[in-house]
């Protein structure tokens, strides 16, 4: 029998003042873009915004609905639309925000496991890590260097091949 031992490496700021500038700009719009969450039974509005490989901008939003698990999360909005309007380029990074009504905005929150599954299969069709920036209104901020660290001994398309 073996142990093995899982670990992965992550900055810690203060505050978004000690980001670079772009990723503060990508996390102050993240902010920004929780307004267009559609988030009337969690109360909890998420906003994610990216820089592609190309320099374009895209943004997504929680959209909830009255059947809750139709609801979709705003990284999953993200990366569809991302894929939609831009095929095939990858993403960079991707700030996340949130707005909670009912309590605190005042640390980062990661990703829901569903998201990380979905942000795993983009870096690896486009074999390409996303950089996460996570952070709430205030206080301190993650910068995760890719997506696939957040999701140990995923299942992966590779498991599905045929033939091999
Ligand atoms: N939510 C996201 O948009 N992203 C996450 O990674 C976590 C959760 C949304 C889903 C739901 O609309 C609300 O936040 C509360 O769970």
């Amino acid at each position: 029998m073996n142990k093995e031992t899982y670990q992965f490496t992550y900055e810690v700021y203060n505050s978004i003042e000690d980001l670079t500038e772009e990723e503060a700009w990508l996390l102050k719009e993240a902010r920004e873009v929780t307004q267009h969450a559609y988030a009337p039974y969690s109360h909890f509005q998420v906003g994610a915004v990216a820089k592609m490989a190309n320099g374009e901008i895209v943004a997504g939003s929680n959209q909830e609905n009255a059947s809750f698990p139709v609801g979709l999360c705003a990284e999953r909005v993200l990366l569809a639309s991302a894929a939609s309007i831009f095929p095939k380029v990858p993403v960079s990074v991707i700030a996340i925000s949130y707005n909670n009504e009912n309590g605190k905005s005042d640390h980062p929150v990661a990703p829901c496991g569903i998201c990380r599954q979905s942000l795993q299969e983009f870096e690896e069709r486009l074999r390409h890590p996303i950089k996460l920036i996570l952070g709430g209104m205030t206080g301190k901020v993650f910068v995760i260097p890719n997506a696939t660290s957040l999701l140990p001994l995923a299942f992966t398309s590779g498991e599905l091949a045929i033939g091999s």
